[in-house]
């Protein structure tokens, strides 16, 4: 129970002084400007899959990215050799300071991490499946990490077990590797996250729009806006 028992509203007690960050996890720009104009966004998540669905060339989407959201932007790289990723991670993390580079959770990613850390060019490991691997990924010198939780759910395993358990390691060892929770399905993903106290939910626009919404709101609204109407008639 350790995990719950830092959630959220202590940030109001002011006895936790942790922001609550949550990313938006898509490339489109219409989407990723919506939701910015609402203050609820602090960086974002793109992938391979996520930038096929948009039109333009992937620099021009990343760096029209950092133009709307004011902090960390993920980039993916492809390769599949550590010398590769290095090469694609260099020109991209020059396109904007708060560009992070997306590199697999494999032995070449580690040892690209390893390389991009020591020139400060920060990194969000993904496709991370276990806290083995979150381990390794940490002591590589990570800036992020990224496990998948709907993907683990969709193979009847647990993800958000997965997440308590890096946040306990890396807690006991004081790592300052972030876990962003990734591959959110549903609103109850995050709020699992939040009760876990994990530092970023990278969230699809479809499930922030489903947090936002309630039906009994609408139908308050709805309720007010036709009282109102009878104080209208009275003037
Ligand atoms: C974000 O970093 C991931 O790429 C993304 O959340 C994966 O989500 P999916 O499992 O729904 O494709």
């Amino acid at each position: 129970m350790q995990g719950l028992s830092e959630p959220w509203h202590l940030l109001r007690k002011g006895r936790a002084n942790k922001k609550v960050k949550i990313f938006i996890d898509t490339a489109n720009i219409e989407e990723i400007r919506q939701m910015n104009k609402l203050g609820i966004i602090d960086g974002v998540t793109t992938n391979p899959t996520l930038i096929s669905k948009e039109k333009g060339d992937f620099k021009s989407i990343i760096k029209e990215i950092t133009e709307i959201v004011d902090g960390p932007i993920s980039a993916e790289v492809i390769s599949l050799d550590a010398e590769g990723m290095v090469d694609e991670a260099r020109p991209l993390s020059r396109i904007h300071k708060n560009i992070n580079i997306k590199i697999p959770l494999t032995q070449e990613g580690l040892k690209a991490v390893k390389i991009l850390s020591r020139e400060r060019i920060k990194t969000n490991v993904t496709l991370c499946f276990s806290a083995s691997q979150a381990l390794l990924a940490a002591k590589a010198g990570a800036t992020f990490i990224s496990p998948f939780i709907g993907r683990l759910d969709d193979i009847s395993q647990n993800g958000m077990d997965l997440v308590r358990d890096i946040k306990e390691i890396y807690k006991n060892y004081s790592f300052k590797t972030e876990i962003i929770v990734a591959s959110v399905r549903h609103p109850l993903h995050v709020l699992e996250a939040a009760k876990i106290g994990a530092d970023i939910a990278t969230v699809p626009y479809k499930v922030l729009t489903q947090l936002l919404k309630h039906p009994l709101t609408d139908i308050g609204i709805e309720r007010f806006l036709n009282d109102w109407k009878k104080v209208e008639g009275r003037s």
